[in-house]
This record gives C-alpha cells, structure tokens and sequence, in this order.
C-alpha cells in the first residue's frame, strides 16, 4: 500500500544541472518507493518566459532523458508532458476564478520577472502560480518534492486549496513540499543559486573534461587570497559541493578537507580537482544510462505517451468531481 501521491514538475530547460539533482530530482526518485508518483515536464508554464520557442521539443527531450537517467523509473510512475494533458487548461480556468488578484501579485518569482522583464508581464506570468496549483491538485497530490525557491508557490497551493475546501467542499489534499537534505544550491559563481539563466550550473550530462574545467572557474571562499592564507570551509561552496559529491563517493578523501582547507594544506586549485572528480565519478551511472536509452529509438515517446494517458485518467475523474462541486455538472 502506497502512502500517497507525490506530484512535481519542471519547466523545460533542457539539460539539468546539479542544483536541480540535488535540490528536487534526487526525491523524485526515492519517493517512488513509498509514494504513487506523477512527474510532469511543464511546457505551458516554459511559455511565460520562453521567447525561443522552437527550442521547446529538443528542451523537452533532453530533460526528459536527465530524468530518466536519474532513475525515475516509468513502469512505477507517471511521466508525461503537461500540455498533452489538456485537462490542466480547464482546472487553471476555474482556480483563476477563486484566486485573489493580491495574493498573485505578491508572488517573489512575480515580482522577481516583472524586474527584469519589464516588457513582457503577461496574464500568463501573474497566473503562473496558479496554474501550478492546478497541476499539483489535479492529480490531488499531498506530497511535492522541489526546491527552496518553490515554497512560496506551494504556500499558495495551500491556500488555493483552503479557499475551494471553505467555499465548495472538500476535493483536495492541502499538499506539502519534500526538501532534500540541500535544498539550495549555489552556483558556481559562489552567490547566486544554480540556474541555467545565469550560466553558473554544472550540467548533469555534461562531459568528464567539461565538468573539471567548469568546476575550475568556481569561485571559492573570497577571504582566502594567497594560497597560505587559511581557508573557511563553512562558507565556501565549493565545500558544500564536497559534501553532496565526495562525502558519498570517496568518505576517505572527504574526511579530511575541511582540517586541510583550516590549515592552508590544500589549496583551492586542488580542491576543485577533487570536487571535479568526484562530481565525474557520482554522475558516471548516470552518463551511461543516458547514453544507453538517447541510442533507444522511439523509446522516450512512448514512456511519454504511455505517461499521458496515465495522467489524463486521473486528470478527467478530478475534473468531474471539480465541475460538479462548483456547480457546473
Ligand atoms: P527549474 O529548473 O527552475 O524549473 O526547477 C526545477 C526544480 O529544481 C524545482 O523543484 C526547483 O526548486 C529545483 N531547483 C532549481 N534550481 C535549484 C537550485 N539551484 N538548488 C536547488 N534546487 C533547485
Ligand atoms: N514552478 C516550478 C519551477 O519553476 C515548476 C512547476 C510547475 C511545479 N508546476 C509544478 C513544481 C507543480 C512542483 C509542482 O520549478
């Protein structure tokens, strides 16, 4: 017996980066253990913001391909394609009719965008947190596993939820967000978090060579300037990385670094080798599965096919009850 249902999605990014592995694919794939599990590549929501809209299939395919890879596993759930879905567009619908305008307006990420895109804030871009309640509840999940930067979207969820429970009944589970143990990464600009936007990720699928010369651009502790100066381990990212990266492939050669960086050892040169190294050898299994089923012919468009029509029998069954609560059916 499963303990409920987990649903989360992403926007089409194309390939991820560790900050998404570590903040949000890593519990995608142990909550299918003990969870019915529902993960949703999210093309409408990509259409907010996305002006290259002709990059949306290839985007779509390689993150589907990073998901897989990292193990979600499609004979136990449920992975599909948002709009292939339509029913979503229906449910935004009628969520856009409790959903106060105050409340959208408030959203961080809201106002965050309207910053720095003046020129492009849309219906869409206010109603984006809506339409990811709409997913979440649509396949009337308990359980969603992101990131840090996802809660205040989730708090409104919860709220959403409140509202229809108070005015038409109960339909929906209030969902709760599942953080991994580092919900937050930094990239490697040592202060902004990882985000493709910003050019300062490390792609899971990138090559050996690509991801040691990427981890060598990383910016370390900036107090330590000569390599005899001590180092602070707590406040370098680089050593945050450590800790998801070489604490678990090699513990012997984690052990160490933080007394070693204390006492200027180590200097942050070879430091980064390491986390390079270790990066390269955690993602191996990954790589390889990756290649393994991109060679696959047709393989991904039917895990893809199968997902939606998955999806979409959960997805009609809510709507009814939807439409029958608020007084349309
Ligand atoms: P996005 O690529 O922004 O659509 O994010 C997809 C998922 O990865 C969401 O659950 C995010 O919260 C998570 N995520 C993205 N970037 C990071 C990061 N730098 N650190 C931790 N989690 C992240
Ligand atoms: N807003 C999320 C992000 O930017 C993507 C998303 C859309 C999502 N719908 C969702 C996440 C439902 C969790 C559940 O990453």
């Amino acid at each position: 017996m499963k303990k409920g249902r987990v649903f989360s999605g992403a926007r089409p990014t194309g390939q991820q980066h560790i900050g998404n592995y570590l903040g949000a694919i890593q519990n995608y794939v142990a909550l299918q253990d003990e969870y019915e599990c529902v993960y949703c590549i999210v093309d409408i929501h990509a259409l907010t913001t996305l002006d290259d809209t002709h990059l949306l299939q290839a985007n779509i395919r390689e993150m589907a391909l990073d998901w897989l890879a990292a193990g979600i596993d499609p004979e136990r759930s449920i992975m599909f394609v948002q709009s292939h879905v339509p029913e979503i567009t229906e449910l935004f619908t009628y969520m856009g009719m409790i959903t106060p305008m105050g409340w959208l307006t408030r959203v961080p990420t809201f106002k965050e965008k309207v910053r720095m895109h003046p020129d492009n804030v849309n219906y869409g871009l206010l109603g984006y947190p809506v339409l990811m309640a709409s997913d979440i509840i649509l396949y009337k999940a308990d359980t969603v596993p992101v990131g840090e930067d996802q809660l205040p979207h989730l708090e409104l969820t919860r709220e959403i939820v409140r509202r229809f429970t108070s005015i038409f009944g109960e339909v929906f589970p209030e969902p709760k967000a599942k953080l991994t143990e580092i919900p937050l990464i930094i990239g490697l600009d040592g202060a902004n978090k990882m985000s493709k936007s910003l050019d300062n990720q490390i792609d899971i699928a990138a090559t050996p060579e690509e991801t040691i010369k990427r981890v060598s651009t990383a910016y370390t502790d900036p107090t330590r300037i000569r390599r005899s100066d001590p180092g602070h381990p707590d406040t370098c990212n680089v050593y945050t990385l450590h800790g998801a990266f070489t604490k678990i492939i090699a513990p012997d050669k984690y052990a160490p670094i933080e007394e070693a960086c204390k006492k200027a050892e180590v200097g942050c040169v070879a430091c980064k080798k390491l986390l390079g190294e270790s990066i390269n050898e955690y993602l191996r299994p990954f790589r390889e599965k990756r290649a393994e089923i991109t060679g696959r012919k047709s393989y991904l468009e039917e895990v893809l096919a199968d997902g939606a029509r998955r999806a979409s029998a959960i997805a009609k069954e809510t709507l009814h009850e939807v439409k029958e609560k608020m007084g349309l059916a």
